[in-house]
Parts: C-alpha cells; structure tokens; sequence
C-alpha cells in the first residue's frame, strides 16, 4: 500500500518550491514607490498625470525620433500654476531631468520596483554626472 501522509507530504513540498520564484518575488517587492516630486517645485508635467505614468516611455520614444529623424526640436511649453510659463528644449537631459532632476529618487524608484533597466543612461547623461563632471 501506498503510503498517503508522505504523498501528501512529498506533494506539498514540490508545490511549495515549484512556486519559490512567485512567493520569493512577493517578498521581495515590498511597498510600492514614492517617486519625489520635482525639487524645482513644479506642479504639472508635460502631459496629464495618468498619461505619464503610463505611457512616458512611448512619449520619450515618440521625441527622439522627432528629434532624430525628423529635426523637429519645438520648444515645450509648460504652464505651471505656481512657477509660471516654464519653456524647456525637447529631450530627456533638456526636459525630463530639468524638472525631475533626481533620477535616483525619481525614475530608479519606480524602474527598480518592476526591474526595468531602460539603457539611456549609457549614452545620456544624469544630472548627478553632469554636476559631477562641473566639479572638476
Ligand atoms: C547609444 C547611445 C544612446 C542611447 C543608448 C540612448 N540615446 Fe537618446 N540620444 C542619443 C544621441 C546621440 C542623441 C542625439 C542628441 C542630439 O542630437 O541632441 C539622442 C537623443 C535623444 C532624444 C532627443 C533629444 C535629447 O537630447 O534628448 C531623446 C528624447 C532620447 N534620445 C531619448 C532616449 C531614451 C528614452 C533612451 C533610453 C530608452 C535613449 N535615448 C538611449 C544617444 C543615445
Ligand atoms: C515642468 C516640470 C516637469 C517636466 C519638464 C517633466 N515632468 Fe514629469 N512630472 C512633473 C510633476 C510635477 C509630476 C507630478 C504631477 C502630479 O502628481 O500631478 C510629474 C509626473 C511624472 C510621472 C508620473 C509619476 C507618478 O508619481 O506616477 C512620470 C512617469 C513623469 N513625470 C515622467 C516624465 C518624463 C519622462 C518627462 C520628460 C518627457 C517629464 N516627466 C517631464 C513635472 C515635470
Ligand atoms: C511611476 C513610476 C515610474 C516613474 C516615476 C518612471 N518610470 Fe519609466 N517605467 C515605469 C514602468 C512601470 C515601466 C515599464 C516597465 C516594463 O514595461 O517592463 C517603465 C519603462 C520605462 C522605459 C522603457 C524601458 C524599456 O526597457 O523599454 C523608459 C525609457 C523609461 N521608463 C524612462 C523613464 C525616465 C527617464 C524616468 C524619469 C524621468 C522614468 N521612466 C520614471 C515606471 C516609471
């Protein structure tokens, strides 16, 4: 006969570590972001909130091929309740980082938590290395 307490058993230990990947990710992910407002005080972003939040990443894509491909550099223009009109050059150094000048408190706390590694910062420029490289 077989014996049913140690299938049982066997059972449960194969579920629990064919699942290890799922519960360890649970752990691992902790409370959800807190991406820090603009230090430049800013209020609105370049397009609503929602929008952003979702989609930022097809709106970078959308600017550099503008910019690339087709040499439209329009100024964007930002009306913001408190500081005024606030004018930027379209790009991510000129734009993004201007307002969200913290990427490690901004982008890296959101991109960490869903363990996205976008490669921009290979080519493109921090606003921690550009301070540094003034320093010298
Ligand atoms: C291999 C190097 C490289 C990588 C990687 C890279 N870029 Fe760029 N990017 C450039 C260069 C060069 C320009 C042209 C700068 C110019 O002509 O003003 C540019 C321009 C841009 C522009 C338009 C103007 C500007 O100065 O911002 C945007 C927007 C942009 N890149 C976004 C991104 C994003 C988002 C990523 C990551 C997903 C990225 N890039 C990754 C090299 C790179
Ligand atoms: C004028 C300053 C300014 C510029 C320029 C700017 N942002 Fe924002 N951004 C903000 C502010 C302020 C918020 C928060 C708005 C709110 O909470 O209502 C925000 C929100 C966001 C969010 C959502 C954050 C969240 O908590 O969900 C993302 C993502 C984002 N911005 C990315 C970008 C990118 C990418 C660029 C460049 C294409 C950019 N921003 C340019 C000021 C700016
Ligand atoms: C509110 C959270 C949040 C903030 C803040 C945020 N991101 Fe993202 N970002 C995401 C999410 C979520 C993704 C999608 C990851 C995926 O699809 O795997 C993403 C993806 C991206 C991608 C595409 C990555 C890829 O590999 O294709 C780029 C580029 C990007 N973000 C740039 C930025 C930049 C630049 C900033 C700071 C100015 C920023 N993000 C701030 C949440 C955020």
């Amino acid at each position: 006969m077989f014996n049913k307490s140690l299938i049982l058993g066997g059972l449960a230990v194969f579920v629990l570590l064919v699942t290890t990947p799922f519960w360890y990710g649970l752990l691992k992910a902790g409370p959800p972001p807190t991406p820090e407002p603009p230090p430049n005080g800013a209020s609105v972003c370049v397009a609503p909130v929602e929008y952003m939040r979702s989609s930022h990443m097809k709106l970078l894509d959308v600017w550099r091929d503008e910019v690339i491909r087709e040499a439209k550099r329009e100024t964007i223009v930002v009306n913001d309740p408190k500081l005024g009109t606030l004018e930027f050059g379209k790009g991510l150094q000129l734009a993004c980082m201007d307002c969200h000048s913290n990427k490690e408190q901004f982008c890296d706390s959101c991109h960490e938590y869903v363990s996205a590694r976008p490669d921009c910062w290979t080519c493109h420029m921090t606003p921690a290395e550009i301070a540094s490289k003034e320093a010298l």
